[in-house]
């Protein structure tokens, strides 16, 4: 009899986007009559841009053709996009190397496997509210994680406490699910942090492409001293609409090399390359070929469009917030709002008062940990009328 993984025990019964959905479909099946306009999940409602889609277009043909034909590809991603990421980053200032950029269908995927390749005695120093996917990924491995309290106080943006000795520490900016972002100072004390405390930032920058204030971070990389202590995860999917198509990449510097128990080092690059090509096929030529085009100028250029168009959603929400008196933060350089019940709700009896009377799915902050009893999530992903539509709903409501 196989030996199961008992630490999937400890996971709630369902993933938190699964859990929401399961409850809209059991309310539209049962008010057919009501349509709903969905704030919940972060996926995207503009179609991909037209150099993307020209591109993908191209490499469907090039795989019908005996001349263009691709096999199996590099694990790691063809050069031609993972050099067009390099200069990507060249251009905001940063500077990252060609080879340490490996190509992979989701910053979800890659964020769960990266935990591979720590041990199971590392201390997991994590914000509360937070991204699930951490959490859940740590626990099936039944590793330790503690903490660090996100609050209105400290806006949402936990910064390092000496007294707590975290071996690997997840932080994300933009934030999901509230919407802060750490400015350079901030980021700088967590750098500072990990290089003193010998510790990895799994640094998730999947909403880098939102940030419009040029004083703020996109990359961790920007802070000197990164390249030795964290590893950034980034993707196409918010950036260029990519939710269906997938791609992704994790940038693993060659600098991120720390000594093993028989005081030999070991590189993360070296072990992230084994992993990935022990396990992973490479993402398909023709979504690569898709992603190159959206490096280019003009592809930059379409998805800021898209970007624009979602962030004046992100105001309709918030000047409905302010109108209302609610707490809020993000929906500036991020695409997350996150805001404070009304009528002293906890999240997830808003979130059913919000579907039943209103017919708006958000998300609950329960959703991303203790700290977010209080609080919900609205993305400005919708399209512009339904997330006018929501608000006139709001309006009328409260
Ligand atoms: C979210 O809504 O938090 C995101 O869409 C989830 C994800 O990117 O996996």
């Amino acid at each position: 009899m196989p030996k199961l993984n008992e630490n999937y025990k400890k996971l709630q019964n369902n993933y938190l986007f699964a859990e929401i959905a399961r409850r809209v479909n059991e309310f539209t099946s049962e008010n057919p009559d009501k349509p709903v306009i969905r704030l919940g999940i972060g996926d995207v409602t503009k179609p991909l841009t037209k150099s993307a889609l020209k591109a993908l277009h191209e490499g469907v043909d090039m795989e019908g053709s005996s001349d263009t034909f691709q096999g199996y590809g590099p694990e790691q991603g063809y050069a031609f996009l993972r050099e067009a990421i390099s200069d990507y980053y060249k251009r905001n200032g940063v500077e990252v190397d060609a080879d340490a950029v490996f190509i992979s269908d989701g910053a979800k995927s890659d964020t769960g496997n990266i935990t591979e390749l720590f041990a199971k005695d590392n201390v997991i120093l994590v914000p509360d509210p937070v991204y699930p996917v951490y959490v859940d990924t740590n626990t099936m491995d039944g590793k330790e994680i503690i903490y660090m309290n996100g609050t209105e106080e400290n806006h949402f943006l936990p910064m390092p406490d000496e007294s707590v000795k975290a071996d690997i520490i997840y932080l994300c900016s933009p934030n999901n699910p509230t919407g802060a972002c750490y400015n350079k100072e901030q980021l700088k004390e967590w750098v500072d942090y990990a290089l003193k405390n010998q510790a990895v930032i799994l640094f998730d920058s999947a909403y880098e492409a939102f940030v419009s204030d040029p004083e703020l971070p996109r990359s961790i990389y920007a802070i000197e001293g990164a390249r030795k202590c964290a590893i950034e995860f980034c993707s196409l999917s918010k950036t260029a609409g990519f939710t269906g198509t997938r791609c992704s990449y994790t940038i693993v510097p060659k600098e991120l090399v720390f000594t093993d128990s028989n005081g030999e080092e070991l590189s993360l690059h070296g072990m992230w390359n084994r992993r990935q090509s022990t396990k992973y096929n490479g993402t398909a030529f023709l979504i690569q070929h898709g992603a190159a085009a959206v490096f280019t100028e003009e592809g930059m250029k379409e998805c800021q469009e898209n970007i624009d168009y979602y962030m004046e959603n992100a105001r309709i929400i918030s000047d409905m917030l302010k109108k209302k008196g609610i707490w809020y933060t993000g929906g500036e350089n991020s695409p997350y709002i996150w805001f404070k019940c009304p009528g002293n709700m906890d999240s997830w009896e808003f979130f059913d008062y919000l579907l039943e009377k209103a017919q708006i799915v958000g998300t609950p902050g329960a959703g991303f940990g203790k700290n977010g009893k209080n609080y919900f999530r609205l993305t400005s992903f919708g399209k512009h009328e339904s997330t006018r539509e929501a608000m006139k709903r709001f309006d009328e409501l409260f």
